[in-house]
């Protein structure tokens, strides 16, 4: 028995984490296994890889090398749990997947985009998910909601900004403009849900979908 694997992307502030939770909740209350989990993360080496990506200054590294340190996170991650987990019949929804290094090293970051998929597809054969969520909100949008979160952590003594959410806006924009394209290119994998609506109604939508591929 094999459970499908989801992925959720988007720039920041979509809402990811609680859209994850939301559908996971259903998908339980549908009896189904669920495991949720992250990128670049997910297992011990990944998380360590994770630290090495995400803290420092924003040009810490060059786009091929981030490419191959998500890479080498993504592998670890696949082999170690989204494959078996799945393999045992349990749902796994990733906060962040390929396509983020589609986006974010590739489209964006400037590394051809099918060496990013030779990469990924025919050297590591990592596979596709079965469906991705591509939570779309405005640039505007998406950092007021960070901006909000940040104010709320630093309350409680946390770290603020990472390295990706110093670059500026048009960065932003080119990486919603980029998984707006990639989304077009593969209409039967991606759903694509605005992020500017309530809570509830993103969620009805993701559910609504999942229902309508799996018949929950
Ligand atoms: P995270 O704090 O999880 O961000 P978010 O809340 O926006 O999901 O940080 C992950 C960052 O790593 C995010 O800005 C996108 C970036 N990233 C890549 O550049 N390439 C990748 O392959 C992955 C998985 C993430």
């Amino acid at each position: 028995m094999k459970a499908p694997f989801i992925s959720f992307e988007g720039g920041e502030g979509g809402g990811k984490s609680t859209q994850i939770q939301l559908l996971a909740k259903y998908l339980r209350e549908k009896g189904q296994d669920v495991c949720i989990t992250r990128e670049p993360g997910g297992t011990p080496g990944a998380e360590e890889l994770r630290n090495l990506l995400l803290n420092g200054s924003p040009d810490r590294w060059d786009a091929w090398t981030e490419l191959m340190l998500n890479s080498a996170s993504r592998r670890d991650h696949m082999i170690r749990k989204v494959v078996p987990m799945c393999k045992k019949g349990t749902w796994v929804v990733s906060d962040r997947y390929v396509d983020s290094s589609r986006v974010y090293q590739g489209l964006v970051g400037g590394v051809p985009l099918v060496d990013v998929d030779h990469l990924q597809f025919s050297m590591l054969k990592l596979p596709k998910p079965d469906l991705t969520v591509l939570l779309d909100l405005s640039v505007e949008q998406g950092m007021e909601r960070v901006k909000k979160r940040h104010i709320q952590v630093e309350n409680v003594g946390q770290k603020k900004e990472d390295r990706y959410e110093k670059k500026g806006l048009y960065f932003h924009e080119r990486v919603r403009d980029a998984f707006l394209q990639l989304s077009a290119l593969e209409p039967e994998r991606f759903i694509v849900v605005r992020a500017d609506q309530s809570v509830e109604d993103v969620a009805v939508q993701i559910c609504a979908e999942v229902n309508r591929r799996w018949s929950l």
